[in-house]
């Protein structure tokens, strides 16, 4: 197994490649001046079993396109088999049609994929398991039990996991296996023309507790501020979020402390400054039983 670290993930991809004990491939990258991408492997993948590593945070449709790029390259130039990893997946939030003719991008994504005939697909907390069948031979990880030692590390095992809508209630589960300090789940509703998020009340029990909410992702940092005011509102004494993916756009992690939230702690699926806890452990062991 090689692995070829993306240009959106070159120290994760380094990383796995360490823990598998793989070796690294060179990749040179660079844009062109109207935007395009330009994608070189500098060693040889001729009969390899080719792991490429690339998130597609923000900038989505870059990222992708290297991705794709690196996929098919790596097969024309002779690679036995390649697997996508992929630990944070773009376009994943629309894996259904919430309003008649709208694309369904994460289905888009798979069958890119699978048409540049990746036989293998990792990734990370995926927001929806049901688009997971679309992929090839698809592996999801969960960082979620890293997330949650990290906090117990931090010294607040027994905190209260709390999910900011239903779609995260497992998540706030497997927090809570590590945490010990009893789960719950927020009922939120988005807006599916202007996306603004709204939070029925519902009595949590909180008071006093220190509560941690966890996500999959954070992106505009509209879903955690509502749930940290309403934990805040019934007595919280301390709140923090966690997530997989920190996409953190637009002032998110400002709005998120102004809100009321002491910390944010994210993993390296997406670089950012509250990238604290790395996949690179469970994307390797996921790799580790693939060979
Ligand atoms: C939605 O279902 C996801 O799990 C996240 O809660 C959501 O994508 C976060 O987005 P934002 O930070 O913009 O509220």
């Amino acid at each position: 197994m090689i692995v070829v670290p993306g240009p959106a993930s070159t120290s994760l991809g380094e990383e796995i490649a360490k823990l598998l004990s793989a070796k690294v491939v060179g990749v040179e990258h660079k844009t062109f001046p109207d935007g395009e991408s330009y994608i070189r492997l500098t060693d040889s993948v001729r009969g390899e079993k080719v792991v490429v590593v690339q998130s597609t945070g923000p900038d989505q449709n870059k990222n992708l396109m290297e991705l794709f790029l690196l996929v098919d390259t790596a097969y024309r130039l002779g690679a036995d088999s390649v697997i996508a990893v992929v630990p944070y997946l773009a376009y994943s939030r629309q894996h259904k049609e919430y309003r008649p003719g709208e694309a369904i991008s994460a289905i888009t994504m798979a069958k890119l994929l699978k048409s540049l005939g990746a036989d293998g697909f990792v990734t990370v907390n995926v927001h929806d398991e049901s688009i997971l069948g679309e992929f090839p031979n698809p592996v999801n990880v969960s960082a979620i039990t890293q997330l949650a030692s990290h906090f117990v590390e931090e010294g607040m095992a027994g905190a209260f996991a709390l999910a900011p809508d239903d779609g995260a209630v497992d998540i706030a589960k497997e927090a809570d296996s590590v945490l010990r300090g009893g789960y719950g789940w927020l009922e939120k509703t988005r807006d599916v023309i202007t996306g603004e998020v709204s939070v029925e009340e519902k009595r949590l029990g909180i008071e006093g507790r220190v509560v941690i909410i966890f996500d999959d992702m954070i992106s505009t940092g509209g879903t955690v501020v509502k749930a940290a005011q309403l934990a805040l509102k019934q007595g919280a004494a301390r709140v923090f979020a966690a997530c997989v993916h920190p996409l953190l756009v637009g002032g998110a992690l400002d709005k998120i402390l102004d809100a009321g939230v002491e910390e944010v702690v994210g993993t390296n699926t997406v670089p950012s400054p509250v990238s604290r806890v790395s996949v690179a452990p469970v994307i390797a062991e996921a790799l580790s039983k693939q060979v």
